[in-house]
């Protein structure tokens, strides 16, 4: 059976950069294929909705979901752009969202100083509850005790699914560490609940080292000693920040590569690079396609295409250690398709 990708490049530069992934993938020899949904904010201005009401149905019978990037404010609301993200991710139980961060040779990193491969961590997001619920109000608009509430929401089945998920990656790690993320000295409730459900968890890993950093301490050593960080595991908030750093310490968002999954696969597990839509650059062909090409690989990946992964993964870091072909985030003057290509050739 051929593995069912649908392909949701979305706006701005997420056409530019799925298609070269698309292309990346159709040099190897996968039995795939493509299905491409164009929803995207161009929809919402001819039907004032971003996807269709039954995308989410449309989207279940394929294993995989390959997307670019959702919004443009010039076109639709930023919150309904974006919704349909959200919504795939809830919808299809996606509650591991995975964001590896490597400095890889050919990458200008900020620490100068650290050599290539020195930071090599992967942070593990739980990705449907937490900070992010739809739980909450607005109240007494417009009058001066106006007042909004948005609630946290930890269940012990949620956060023992990604303390394990995060143990077992941990496991199959080298170094076998795991940094849980905390502010259970200021979230009395949730973070105190977070800490007693992980430590629970660890019982069953003594092979893992687990510790423990509140979070505005981990953003800081994320910044000063990334490489003191093999494996992440933190809550919905707290990880959509500090994958802003991991990713930034690493290269940028044009590299950073991204997996919502759904571990059971009752339902499709969705790639995505870490970046938005840059309207700034859409259009201009000048788009860094290597984030996108990087979510590809762990799509085949956990697609069970282990070799397509690592062989897509080695013509990256070829690519990057070479450093001829570059587009202007990295001081180049080459193209999207330039890129893809170059990546591709190294396939062949
Ligand atoms: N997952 C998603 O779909 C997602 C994520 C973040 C932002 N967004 C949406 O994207 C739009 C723009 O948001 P933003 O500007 O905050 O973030 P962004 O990631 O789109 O862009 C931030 C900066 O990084 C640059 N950049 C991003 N990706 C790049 C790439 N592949 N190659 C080269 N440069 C790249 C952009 O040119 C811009 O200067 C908004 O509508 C936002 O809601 C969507």
């Amino acid at each position: 059976m051929p593995h069912k990708i649908a392909l949701y490049p979305g706006d701005g530069i997420g056409p530019e950069v799925i298609a070269e992934a698309k292309k990346v993938l159709e040099t190897l020899s996968l039995d795939i294929s493509f299905t491409t949904f164009e929803w995207n904010t161009t929809l919402y201005a001819k039907t004032g909705r971003c996807a269709p009401e039954d995308f989410i149905d449309q989207l279940k019978p394929y294993d995989a979901i390959l997307l670019g990037a959702l919004g443009n404010k010039a076109n639709a609301p930023e919150h309904l752009a974006v919704d349909p993200l959200l919504s795939i991710r809830k919808a299809f139980d996606q509650y591991v969202n995975v964001r590896p961060s490597i400095n890889y040779p050919g990458i200008e990193i900020p620490l100068k100083e650290r050599k290539p491969l020195a930071i090599d961590m992967v942070v593990i997001r739980e990705n449907t509850e937490g900070e992010y619920t739809n739980l909450g109000g607005r109240h007494y608009a417009g009058m001066p005790q106006e007042a909004a509430m948005q609630i946290s929401y930890f269940t012990r089945h949620g956060i023992e699914r990604i303390a394990r998920y995060a143990f077992e990656t941990a496991r199959k790690r080298p170094r076998k560490e795991l940094v849980s993320i905390t502010k259970s000295n200021a979230l009395k409730y949730s973070m105190v609940f977070w800490d007693e459900v992980v430590a629970g968890i660890a019982k069953n890993y003594p092979d893992v080292k687990l510790t423990s950093q509140y979070v505005d301490a981990a953003a800081m050593n994320m910044v000063r000693f990334p490489e003191m960080f093999d494996v992440v595991v933190s809550s919905n908030l707290f990880g959509d920040i500090l994958t802003d750093i991991s990713a930034v310490v690493t290269g940028g968002i044009g590299f950073a590569g991204s997996g919502n999954l759904n571990p059971s696969r009752a339902f499709p597990s969705m790639f995505e690079p870490v970046h938005g839509s840059a309207p700034d650059i859409a259009g201009k062909g000048i788009a860094n396609p290597i984030a996108a090409i990087m979510s590809s690989a762990m799509m085949c990946d956990f697609l069970g295409e282990k070799q397509a992964a690592k062989k897509i993964e080695n013509a990256v870091v070829a690519h990057l250690t070479e450093g001829t072909v570059r587009t202007p985030d990295r001081g180049g003057s080459n193209s999207t398709v330039d890129v893809g290509n170059d990546i591709v050739k190294r396939l062949k």
